[in-house]
């Protein structure tokens, strides 16, 4: 067989150069050595949107996008989904095994009794306006939590860094819960330390004067399940700002907040309202046709559809469909359901989306689940935050943990002008790409 080495000749020089191939990677630094002359600073690489660029190794999730296969810590999702709970798939994501029984006692023990908030944060929240987005809230106050706990920098302390851990995942449903009783004007209502995490999330969302909350058993497993399916996946836009963020060893909550941030576009975990709203905005299978056509004329993408790393299925989207039929079979249909499988039968015939590799990703249905359990769309993103919330902190710890990171920082390819000379105010002339003539800034 042939060595695993890559040999390039830099045709400006003549000179050969050899590195090796590791993993199906070259190091970019070797690169580097690439030179015209000494004082040359080195050929880089140049990756927009760093399409073929791996940042990190990591052990905790699996995906192939062209097989549609997605697994955390090597089990496969449908296994998971299946036979496992919540924080049994937390505790496997942050340490790498499935818990004992003792050890999910445990750790099960140890998240309930961290899903208090500091009073703090209530003030905090009251001085939202009644109609702040509640993602916005949610990210704004994960921050906050950061002047609760001032210590979490100490980062380098792994005691330390599993306490802020086992907070965060414990709160963010308590904070979640929070933005959406502001939303509505309700008192906020405390966590219940009897009921399973998703129970617990339910009782803080809808308990209203009744003594204890009786979680409907379908649907807190399918609001479980769908928590599962969206813990982690490896190093999209709002793990990787996780950590990017983590590795100038900020503070985990404002890591986390900026990781939020990223997750709320609608490209990335923003995309499961914009589906809702496409579907309001289409009204009737009878319009579908016409909707595909503009999509197709570029008008618009099909929310919901396409992704970067499937170019076959999404794993993720095909147990959304059987969770659908369970919620469906407690609350009634979803009238938008008929749309989105109009939608789904004609894309996945129509030569563009086949051509362009386009199926309904995790997005497609998430949505129309949500919003049958009783969510308004502007709760779906705060939904994916929580369980995404586990993988961004054992990327984070495993970021922490890895003696080849160091403070994330790429290249430019700097395409200004250069030296130029400052003109005084007075004898400056209006020329282009001033405020009246807007620039990208
Ligand atoms: C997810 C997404 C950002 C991935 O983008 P990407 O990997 O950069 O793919 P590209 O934007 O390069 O798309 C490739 C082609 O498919 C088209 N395309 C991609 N997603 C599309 C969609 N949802 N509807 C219509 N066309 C789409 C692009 O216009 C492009 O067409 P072209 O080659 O004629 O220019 C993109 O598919 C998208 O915006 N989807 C809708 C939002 C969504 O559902 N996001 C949730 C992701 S889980």
């Amino acid at each position: 067989m042939s060595p695993s080495t890559l040999t390039v000749t830099d045709n400006r020089t003549n000179r050969t150069y050899t590195f090796p191939i590791e993993d199906g990677t070259v190091r970019a630094m070797d690169f580097r050595g690439i030179k015209t002359s000494e004082d040359d600073f080195g050929l880089m690489m140049y990756d927009p949107a760093f399409m073929n660029t791996a940042s990190c190794r990591s052990d905790i999730t699996y995906i192939d996008g062209d097989r549609g296969i997605l697994e955390y810590r090597g089990y496969p999702i449908d296994q998971l989904a299946q036979r496992c709970t919540y924080l049994e798939i937390s505790y496997l994501i942050l340490f790498g095994e499935l818990p004992t029984a003792s050890e999910l006692n445990h750790w099960v023990y140890e998240i309930t009794h961290h899903t208090m908030l500091h009073e703090t944060m209530k003030k905090f929240m009251e001085g939202f306006r009644y109609d702040a987005h509640p993602m916005s809230m949610m990210i704004s106050s994960v921050a906050a939590l950061a002047t609760v706990y001032p210590h979490a920098h100490e980062v380098h302390d792994p005691a330390n860094r599993l306490l802020q851990i086992k907070r965060l995942i414990a709160k963010m449903p308590s904070i979640a819960a929070m933005s959406y009783r502001h939303s509505l004007g309700f008192p906020y209502v405390y966590p219940d330390n009897d009921l399973s995490y998703t129970e617990n999330f339910m009782n803080m969302l809808w308990r209203m004067v009744e003594p204890k909350y009786a979680a409907n058993p379908v649907l807190a497993r399918a609001l479980e399940v769908l928590f599962i399916l969206h813990m982690d996946h490896e190093q999209n836009c709002s793990t990787s700002t996780m950590r990017m963020v983590g590795s100038a060893l900020t503070n985990p909550y404002l890591c986390v907040a900026s990781a939020a941030a990223a997750l709320a576009g609608p490209l990335h975990g923003g995309a499961n309202e914009e589906v809702t709203r496409m579907l309001d905005e289409i009204g009737s299978i009878d319009n579908v046709p016409a909707y595909i056509r503009n999509v197709k004329d570029g008008c618009c993408k099909l929310m919901g559809f396409g992704h970067r790393v499937y170019k076959n299925f999404d794993p993720r989207a095909k147990l959304i469909k059987q969770i659908a039929e369970d919620v469906f079979g407690v609350t009634g249909r979803n009238p938008k359901l008929d749309i989105a499988l109009e939608l789904e039968r004609i894309a996945l015939q129509d030569d563009y989306f086949v051509s362009r590799k386009l199926y309904p990703n995790v997005d497609f249905y998430s949505g129309l689940i949500y919003q049958t359990i009783g969510f308004k769309p502007e709760m779906f993103t705060v939904l994916f935050t929580i369980p995404r919330t586990v993988g961004w902190l054992a990327q984070w710890q495993e970021m922490i943990n890895d003696s080849e990171q160091k403070i994330a920082r790429p290249r430019q390819i700097y395409t200004g002008p250069r030296s130029r000379l400052v003109v005084p105010l007075a004898e400056r002339e209006q020329n282009s790409g001033t405020m009246n003539q807007p620039v990208a800034l």
